[in-house]
């Protein structure tokens, strides 16, 4: 076969190349050559080398999956058929469901493998079962002679999937346009399970050299069954078994989401193009020692899910495997429209978009994928968390402050830090402890010289309504008298070697075995360690960090666990990896909600993540640095965990390794101000950094900044509220709120806090001012000086230290509290300040969330939801409580009543009014205001209305 030869001559390029990539960079700290290159992963290696010969063999090539035409059933909204592989003769069975909310899932699998393929994936990633949309008339599922089979699946028509037969080839249409295609190019690959005899491999070569006719394996198929990298062999019991295929958005110039990676918000090409990546974004959980930023390589946690958008429309697919990912990524100009439709478009331009055309490449599994319809990308995300669970709703306190390092060195160290907070007037809510606190690296323990006596300083920190962290990694030390490795060792807890010994390896404690969180047993037992009669010295205002949960193995190969090490259930840790932190995060989650009598919604942060994670809590970028580059690059990544439903995510303030400049810090907080987790760290070998150690005039500034967040904590609580009802993000990009703008689908330095609030954070140093885009027709207002920003499109501010280029958007109203004090626990009962932005109508609308912030009542009813509406000069409220006659709602109601408004901002305001009343059953009062020329903006003081009753009226006359 000359493809053969053609692909060769490629593949010493692309690997030539890539070992030039690999020396040029080994001045950087992350050591690249510890992790692999898809030329270095043998079912990265093969899939792409396959693309490359479908592609270079251009139209002659014809895939060879077939669908069975006589074999297609329908039953309810479930499509079934078999597919063949005429090839090798392998059949596989296909399923097409049509679900709620317009959605479809696509499974593959292999109709009679030699053994079962994993397929355990979904009961751990999804929240419950899909449930499918009510049964398909017989006019929806239609085929025709030539064996199309076309599905219609709601009720206007306007969208419908089709299954091509031969080759096999699925299209997802809106009124009747693809909008996303599978197997469009023809790459779908699925490698059956086969026995090591019987295995002939796929892509073949002649021997050029020689005169002989033999045919050879092609290089890139080498190590089927048996794999090196560095010093490492995976043996690779059952030899390939990937699966790889091509994902086409069809006019879509922009994909964004498959976390995690320190990467751009729009996702850029991986096989040419400019400015493009010479690998694929790889999702496999890793532990990247000082992580470079701009690269598609994987770091601690996946989401394979991808969202695309173009004006009026966007779609989404989630590729539901947690085994070794890879997603090739090209763009090309969209295929011309065929003669008969150009004509019929009666002189439209011929079609200049562009089309992203991705490939996705998983090492073992099934093929199980959901595509998601939109329209919106609020839509997508809905639609993709209804199935993976939207994010909890976490307790209150944990949208504080978070100040951690490693580490606080004793119990007088932490009570000192404790104390300068409060000296120094700055709010915080939570103190951390890394891994130093325990009894040499033994979880579940105290190092009992330096923390004697933890519940008194738990007791003090609780005093002030504070929390404490601490850390919780899954490797246990191997040690004799340490409880928690006795019992999971007799239990037979810990992940198996394949000869059923423990696994043992490295990591911080030396010698250590991991939990098997894949086995129920061990999820039930890990949950119950954090007991407070089991976790001696925690009491309930203790709260947990799960790190190195990738896992991470300090001599493992890529610092992670040899892929054949076995699970519970006989099952190779290569299928399920990336499952791995999910299930740990999972069990820690439960095991703090569930240790009280009374559940408290848990809070833990979690390194290493899956889809799905965001039911258990929050997640943090890992490992940054320092500098300039890495603020820069917390925006987009917390945007783009954002877009894969992790919402509540940050990164650690200002950079885990090195040592910050003041000027730096000062930026970093004031970014992280506007980021979902707002945690400082930083690495044992830095300098303290404490906020109220840096030096005037950064404090100051930094305190400015500590304020402002916790000025917004009600504003930030509504919105998680929100997300934890319909997934979307607090953190937005900004083509999520200006889905026609097509100049902001790459945006990524600027972003939204909600719908209410733009920010642009300065991540350059020495910056005195910085360019920011404008958005829309609606005015915008200085968050600081309330001033009104009357101006659109992109426009250079000033923006000297000190300054946060924050803006409220015409048309929100944002509830605020503005009695800061030492922690959002002693503001819990503080009055409200709304800050009404009108629109050029002189309109605004807002939200206001409260509950107890601790407890699961409201899921009965204890929360206040309102709505507050100013129109035609007047504010009113009304109450969005989904169930406000419930004995809960209207109890809490009573409870709160005292929760009022004590100051009401209203800007844009272009003349003073002539007075403003107060009107509430009947009774009319006037109340005191200031009217400020120059900023158009009234102030309302003390206007005695409760947000827990509506029924008054605010009138500006
Ligand atoms: C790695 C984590 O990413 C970091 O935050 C932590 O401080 C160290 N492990 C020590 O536990």
């Amino acid at each position: 076969m000359k493809w053969g030869q053609r692909c060769l001559s490629r593949f010493h390029v692309l690997f030539t190349l890539g070992l030039v990539f690999t020396l040029t960079t080994t001045t950087l700290a992350m050591k690249k050559d510890d992790f692999k290159t898809c030329a270095q992963s043998g079912f990265c290696r093969r899939n792409r080398a396959y693309a490359d010969m479908v592609t270079e063999t251009g139209d002659s090539f014809q895939s060879p999956y077939t669908l069975i035409t006589d074999s297609v059933r329908t039953e309810k909204s479930h499509i079934y058929a078999d597919v063949k592989n005429t090839e090798s003769d392998i059949l596989l069975t296909l399923d097409v469901y049509v679900l709620q909310d317009n959605t479809a899932r696509v499974r593959v699998n292999e109709k009679q493998p030699i053994k079962p393929r994993y397929d355990g994936h979904g009961k751990h990633t999804l929240q419950a079962e899909p449930v499918l949309q009510e049964e398909l008339d017989k006019d929806d599922v239609k085929t025709s002679p030539e064996g199309v089979v076309t599905i219609i699946m709601n009720d206007d028509k306007t969208r419908k999937i089709v299954i091509h037969p031969n080759p096999l080839r699925l299209e997802f249409l809106v009124n009747d346009s693809p909008v996303i295609s599978f197997n469009n190019r023809g790459i779908f690959n699925f490698e059956h399970l086969r026995t090591k005899e019987s295995h002939k491999p796929k892509m073949i070569q002649h021997d050029k050299d020689s005169e002989s006719t033999e045919e050879k394996e092609a290089p890139w198929e080498s190590g089927s069954w048996e794999e090196s990298f560095k010093t490492w062999t995976d043996p690779k019991p059952n030899g390939p078994e990937s699966i790889a295929m091509d994902i086409t958005f069809h006019d879509f110039g922009h994909v964004y989401g498959i976390p995690e990676h320190a990467s751009s918000l729009s996702l850029k090409e991986t096989r040419g193009g400019d400015n493009a990546y010479t690998d694929p974004y790889r999702l496999y959980n890793t532990d990247v020692f000082e992580y470079a930023v701009d690269s598609p390589t994987s770091l601690y946690g996946a989401v394979p899910f991808m969202v695309a958008h173009r004006v009026g429309q966007s779609a989404g697919v989630f590729w539901m495997n947690p085994s070794e990912t890879w997603v090739d990524i090209v763009k090309s100009k969209s295929e011309e429209k065929s003669s008969v439709q150009k004509v019929l478009s009666f002189g439209k331009k011929s079609n200049d978009k562009t089309s992203t055309h991705t490939h996705w490449i998983s090492e073992a599994g099934v093929l199980d994928v959901f595509v998601f319809f939109g329209p919106t990308t609020k839509d997508v995300i809905r639609q993709y968390t209804k199935l993976t669970g939207t994010p909890m709703l976490p307790q209150q306190f944990s949208l504080g402050y978070h100040q951690c390092r490693w580490n606080y060195i004793n119990q007088k160290d932490v009570l000192d830090v404790d104390n300068q907070f409060d000296e120094h007037d700055m709010p915080y809510d939570v103190i951390w402890l890394d891994i130093e606190y325990t009894d040499d690296r033994k979880y579940f323990t105290w190092e009992n010289n330096k923390f004697p006596e933890p519940i008194k300083m738990e007791q003090v920190l609780d005093s002030k309504g504070r929390k404490l962290v601490v850390i919780i990694d899954p490797h246990i030390k191997r040690a004799d008298n340490y409880r928690i490795c006795e019992e999971a060792k007799k239990d037979g807890l810990f992940v198996k070697q394949p000869n059923g010994n423990d696994y043992e390896a490295w990591c911080w404690p030396g010698q250590s075995s991991w939990v098997d969180f894949y086995n129920p047993e061990a999820r039930e037992w890990w949950k119950e360690q954090f007991t407070f009669n089991k976790f001696i010295g925690t009491q309930e205002n203790v709260h947990v960090w799960n790190d190195m949960n990738e896992p991470s193995v300090f001599n493992g190969p890529e610092i992670t666990m040899q892929k054949e090490m076995i699970h519970h259930g006989n099952w190779e840790h290569r299928v399920l990896h990336n499952l791995y932190s999910l299930l740990s995060f999972q069990s820690t989650s439960d095991g703090v909600r569930e240790r009280t009598v009374v559940e408290h919604r848990p809070f833990v942060l979690t390194r290493g993540f899956y889809a799905g994670a965001q039911r258990y809590g929050a997640v943090w970028t890992g490992d940054n640095m320092a500098d300039w580059e890495a603020l820069y690059y917390s925006n987009p990544m917390s945007l783009t965990n954002g877009m894969g439903g992790i919402v509540f995510t940050g990164a650690d303030v200002p950079g885990f390794f090195n040592n910050p400049t003041s000027e730096l810090l000062v930026r970093w907080y004031q970014a992280a101000v506007y980021q979902p987790f707002f945690r400082g760290h930083a690495h044992i070998d830095t300098k303290r950094r404490e906020p109220y150690l840096v030096p005037e005039p950064y404090r100051s500034m930094t305190l400015a900044a500590l304020r402002e967040r916790y000025a917004l904590l009600p504003y930030w609580y509504t919105l998680f509220y929100d997300a934890s009802q319909v997934g979307t993000p607090m953190m937005r990009p900004m083509f999520m709120e200006f889905p026609d703008d097509e100049s902001l689908f790459a945006t990524e330095d600027q972003f939204m806090l909600g719908s209410g609030i733009m920010v642009k954070p300065v991540t350059v140093e020495g910056a005195t001012s910085t360019e920011v885009y404008f958005a829309g027709d609606e005015p915008w207002y200085d968050t600081l000086t309330h001033a009104i920003v009357k101006l659109t499109g992109r426009h250079d501010v000033n923006a000297p230290l000190g300054k946060i280029p924050a803006y409220y958007r015409g048309g929100n109203i944002i509830p605020r509290r503005e009695r800061v004090r030492r922690s959002s626990h002693s503001m819990k009962l503080d009055p409200f300040t709304l800050v009404i932005a009108l629109d050029t109508q002189g309109y605004a609308e807002g939200t206001l969330y409260v509950d107890d912030g601790e407890t699961y009542d409201y899921g009965t009813g204890a929360y206040i939801h309102t709505k507050f509406n100013y129109s035609n000069g007047a504010l009113t409220c009304e109450n969005i409580h989904a169930d406000p006659n419930s004995k809960a709602a209207k109890q809490y109601a009573k409870d709160m009543k005292a929760l009022r408004i004590e100051r009401i901002h209203i800007l844009g305001v272009s003349k003073k009014p002539n007075g403003i009343q107060a009107e509430s059953n009947d009774v009319k009062e006037n109340l005191v205001f200031e009217y400020d020329t120059a900023h158009a903006k009234i102030s309302i003081k003390d206007p005695k209305t409760s947000i827990a009753e509506c029924g008054w009226t605010i009138a500006v006359a």
